[in-house]
């Protein structure tokens, strides 16, 4: 089997980690890089998340460090969600310090890009200011991406605004950046988030499964993106879901512009489904998901990690 190469874009956060996880243990992909930027928490903090993760799951990938706030805006976080520093609940080892690179996301990413021999699959599941920084400043790469594959956007209502969702939400120039850049792109956004839930039974089920769904079991008592008890959603999850089973999503082609000017919509993404602006389709929107599909999918590659 050929893997398909991949970089990793990412905020940790909770449900980053098991993204991640399931991203690194998947054997139909291979992780070329893991860049961090500013979102759920701070800089410092994600970037600490994501060394004790890889330390944690004995992979060594190398990490490269981003932007630490959005492009205009000053960062507005989801501490409340995820913690104060990110990614708590669970008692990891210290970062892998010696993972990080010595150059910015955005030079790595051109690095790892140019230098592949297949087309990478970009697959951002954060605030998209790394991703807008490499596609105006080394416009060259896109020669040698074959897609983006985003967790970002809502066809519906937000969750970070009334219409906007907390990545987009975060940097809506730079998420305006990405859809504009003629390169595929596949939003997997929170129509598909919101429904892409773990229940406690399943909880219960990774608890003995492994290092891995310990883990899980016990950020997912802190995390709150929904409720132990009732669902908790991966949103993070869906984005690499449609890597490796697109099958549970239903999906629609359509032109995605975001909001920047929106008294009340700033930063909301504007799915176009039926034409009205008579623009050609940008984006493949992931519209609906099996939510069954999801968590079999879910506890069977939680499963294949350590
Ligand atoms: O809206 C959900 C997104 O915001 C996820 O990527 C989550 O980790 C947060 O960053
Ligand atoms: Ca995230």
């Amino acid at each position: 089997m050929t893997k398909r190469p991949i970089i990793i874009d990412t905020d940790p956060g909770i449900d980053d980690a098991l993204a991640i996880a399931i991203a690194l243990f998947a054997e139909e992909l291979d992780v070329k890089l893991i860049t961090t930027v500013a979102g759920n928490v701070c800089l410092e903090h994600v970037t600490n998340n994501m060394l004790k993760l890889l330390n944690f799951l004995g992979k060594d990938i190398p990490v490269a460090v981003g932007a630490g706030k959005p492009l205009i805006e000053e960062l507005v976080d989801a501490s409340n969600v995820h913690g104060a520093t990110g990614m708590e609940g669970f008692d990891f080892p210290e970062p892998k310090t010696e993972l990080l690179v010595d150059e910015h996301a955005v030079t790595a990413m051109r690095r790892v890009i140019m230098e592949s021999d297949e087309p990478i699959t970009l697959v951002p599941i954060a605030p998209l200011t790394n991703i807008a920084l490499l596609l105006s400043m080394y416009p060259e790469v896109k020669q040698n991406i074959k897609e983006i594959v985003m967790m970002g956007g809502s066809a519906g209502r937000g969750n970070k605004g009334v219409m906007s969702e907390f990545n987009v939400a975060t940097d809506p120039e730079a998420a305006k950046i990405v859809f504009d850049s003629g390169i595929p792109i596949v939003m997997a956004g929170l129509d598909v988030g919101w429904k892409a839930l773990v229940y406690p039974e399943d909880s219960e089920k990774m608890l003995k499964m492994g290092k891995t769904g310990e883990m899980a079991y016990c950020l997912f008592k802190k995390y709150r993106g929904g409720s132990f008890n009732t669902g908790l959603k991966m949103y993070d999850s869906c984005a690499i879901a449609y890597l490796l089973c697109p099958e549970m999503y239903t999906m629609e082609e359509a032109f995605v512009d975001v909001e920047l000017s929106g008294s009340m919509t700033r930063g909301c993404t504007v799915v176009d489904l039926k034409n009205y602006l008579h623009q050609t389709p940008n984006a493949k929107v992931c519209m609906d998901i099996d939510g069954e599909k999801f968590r079999a999918w879910f506890l069977e590659y939680v499963g294949k990690c350590i």
